[in-house]
């Protein structure tokens, strides 16, 4: 571990370190405009949203190197609104021209061939291409320093929401895989979560799980359980009962792994442990359980 204080390093590496490991970030992709109604757009990943009732959205705007405003902050400081569009990969490469530093007054559109499309309760326009836009306006711009490169944090409040219904899947939860949205790593990286990036966690809150303190020692000790198996054991609200139990000791494909397994020794430990993993990596929590307790008794 490499440990420091903030002020150890120069302000480049402070920046490196942090931007290239609390990630990856959303893209909030502000579309503003300025006093006279001209248009900006640019991408900002120090983001997120704050809470969804009523939905709240965070996002910090950096002064420039000559300690100047960018255009963003100056739009939504002049207008109070603010329109978030989102990033998903068929985005990505023009959403990284807005984050040019174009002169006030450059249509950051037209740069970038994005489509703008007219909002609903705001005046900035919408991305045509993101497939989820929130119509905002802003609540509080909280200043921490004026220095170059000092932040400035947004919080604005979504007053009209726009999905793309494509991205919604039947049972009207949103669809990763189509949303396939990309977020900010360090340096000029970028993510996508699609496909075998993305994966499911079932573990809901209100069902208490009985938590690694009530597993067994040996299984906690194993060389071959890693924290992972450990917390699919761990991840359970309840452990089989003894009838269930003895019904799996019964079934004839268990005969043979039962008796490989009947002397208390190392090496049968070893073996009960490698078909504990195996049924976990098959995602097969409850078998995993049974054999364990048919074996330990
Ligand atoms: C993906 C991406 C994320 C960015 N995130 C931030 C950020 O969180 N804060 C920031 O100040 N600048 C960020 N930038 C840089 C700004 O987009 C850039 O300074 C831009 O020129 C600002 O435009 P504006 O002056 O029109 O607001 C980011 C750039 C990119 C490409």
């Amino acid at each position: 571990m490499i440990t420091f204080k903030p002020e150890d390093f120069t302000k480049k590496q402070r920046h490196q370190y942090i931007l290239g490991t609390v990630n990856p970030r959303p893209i909030c992709f502000a579309s503003t405009l300025n006093q006279s109604g001209q248009p900006n757009l640019a991408p900002y990943s120090f983001f997120n949203i704050f809470s969804s009732t009523p939905p709240i959205f965070i996002f910090s705007i950096s002064n420039r190197r000559d300690g100047s405003m960018k255009d963003t902050l100056q739009n939504a400081r002049d207008t109070g609104e603010v329109v978030i569009n989102l990033v998903n990969y068929s985005m990505a490469r023009q959403m990284a021209i807005c984050g040019v530093e174009y002169d006030a007054g450059i249509n950051e559109f037209e740069k970038s061939g994005f489509t703008p499309l007219p909002s609903e309760m705001v005046k900035p326009f919408r991305v045509k291409e993101s497939p989820v836009q929130f119509e905002c306006k802003v609540l509080e711009i909280k200043t921490f320093d004026d220095k170059p490169g000092a932040a400035n944090l947004i919080i604005a409040e979504a007053v009209l929401i726009h999905l793309d219904e494509n991205i919604l899947a039947p049972d009207d939860t949103i669809d990763p895989n189509v949303l396939d949205m990309v977020g900010r790593l360090g340096n000029f990286n970028y993510s996508r979560a699609k496909g075998e990036s993305i994966f499911a966690i079932k573990q809901p809150p209100a069902e208490i799980a009985i938590g690694f303190d009530n597993l067994p020692e040996t299984l906690k000790s194993s060389k071959i359980l890693t924290g992972h198996h450990l917390a699919l054991l761990a991840g359970v609200t309840n452990l089989p009962d003894e009838i269930d139990v003895a019904r799996f000791k019964e079934q004839s494909q268990n005969a043979n792994l039962m008796a490989a397994v009947k002397q208390p020794n190392e090496g049968s430990l070893n073996l009960i442990q490698q078909k504990l993993k195996e049924f976990l990596d098959d995602g097969k929590t409850e078998e995993a359980w049974l054999f364990y307790l048919a074996t330990s008794k």
